[in-house]
């Protein structure tokens, strides 16, 4: 039996109460095939272990991680605990560390979910971000001098290489090119007159090689009220970290809210574990209450099961929190429910065994 070890960084809020039903619904499908199974290892690394030890996690955490296929995290973050201390100590180091250079980030509108947009139809809303995820504006690059005094100065600097820069564009190429559809690349090259005049020219450069591939560049501020406007544009979009990040909640917002988006941190050579969990964060102001919604970490456990290969699963999981949605009858309070976190794991796993059942 194949047995794919997973390393849980449930974290801190609601982070471990969405996670849990993340892995009933893994190890549910694991169950139904039969020929698999999961072994999960909980690391009770976060803002709660970093307030008892001083530290987001063990000194030796990364090597410890190093033997895992993969990494499922819920949220990190606490008052108390300053944030930019509680991303880099752990989920950022995670993702530079073990070189998850890409960040998928669907954005799907199911049948069922809430869009804002009016006279949008649901089939226009299908777009796959992929984000850099270990450089650009988030590479920690910079100084603060003179702290605190009159001449004080702050430098934060954005690190494009060319290798950073030619991978992630070269992997959303492939992307595109496997999936049969558009590539859009966001960049802002008339004030960022180094970094995004580089990025288009790399993407120029990667696009001959796929002539196949039809392609556009937007900058960022006209990419964002296109989203808004006229979103069935954006197929397969590549952008870098920051970009990313703002666009994918505007994504976010779109395709349901952020109970809803999962995102993949992969290291595409496989030689690091690769990184799934929900975009949202610990939520504490319901954490405790058994009322966070859990389909945005159980969307992430469905990019896991495509990253192990078994994409019909990965399916199988989308496709039941869509009738999920539909059935509008077992959802969390932020989607105007009244069911627990629990009761919408019960229910997905509910949903797809007879699903599977009745395909066989
Ligand atoms: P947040 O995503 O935790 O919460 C924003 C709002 O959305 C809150 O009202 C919350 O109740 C609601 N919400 C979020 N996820 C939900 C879910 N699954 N079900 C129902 N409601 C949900 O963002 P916020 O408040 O800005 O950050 C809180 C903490 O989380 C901070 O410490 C922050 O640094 C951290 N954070 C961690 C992230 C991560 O681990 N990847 C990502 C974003 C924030
Ligand atoms: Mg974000």
């Amino acid at each position: 039996m194949k047995n794919y070890k997973i390393a849980v960084i449930a974290g801190d809020g609601i982070g471990p109460e969405v996670i849990d039903e993340g892995i009933k619904v893994l190890n549910k499908i694991a169950t139904l095939d039969g020929s698999f199974q999961f072994d999960f290892t909980h690391f009770p690394w976060g803002c709660e272990y970093y307030t008892k030890h001083g530290k987001m996690m063990v000194d030796d955490g990364m090597e410890q991680l190093k033997a895992f296929d993969a990494i499922y995290l819920g949220a990190v973050g606490f008052p108390g605990v300053p944030d930019h201390i509680s991303l880099w100590d752990l989920l950022l180091i995670i993702r530079k560390e073990f070189d998850q250079y890409v960040n998928i980030r669907p954005i799907k509108l199911l049948k069922g979910a809430h869009c804002p947009l009016a006279d949008v139809k649901r089939e226009d809303i299908d777009m796959l971000f992929i984000r850099e995820n270990t450089e650009g504006e988030y590479s920690g690059a910079g100084d603060w001098l003179f702290k605190g005094k009159d001449n004080e100065v702050v430098l934060q600097n954005g690190v494009f290489s060319r290798k950073g820069t030619e991978r992630i564009i070269r992997y959303a190429f492939e992307t595109a090119r496997k999936e049969g559809r558009s590539l859009t690349s966001i960049s802002k090259a008339n004030a960022l007159n180094y970094s995004m005049v580089f990025w288009d020219q790399v993407f120029e450069e990667v696009s001959a090689d796929y002539p196949d591939v039809e392609t556009a560049s937007y900058l960022v501020d006209a990419a964002a009220m296109l989203m808004i406007t006229d979103p069935k544009r954006f197929e397969v979009v590549v952008t870098s970290n920051l970009f990313g990040d703002i666009l994918t909640d505007v994504g976010a917002a779109l395709a349901g809210g952020i109970g809803l988006a999962a995102g993949a941190n992969i290291n595409p050579e496989r030689e690091f574990p690769s990184m799934f969990e929900p975009v949202h964060g610990s939520a504490p102001d319901i954490a405790g209450q058994g009322i966070g919604n859990p389909l945005a970490s159980i969307w992430s456990a469905s990019q896991m099961l495509d990253y192990f290969g078994y994409e019909q699963y990965g399916k199988l999981v989308i496709d039941a929190i869509e009738q999920l949605l539909v059935e509008d009858g077992t959802l969390t309070p932020d989607m105007k429910g009244t069911a627990s976190t629990s009761e919408v794991g019960d229910r997905l796993v509910d949903i797809m065994t007879s699903s599977i059942t009745a395909n066989i």
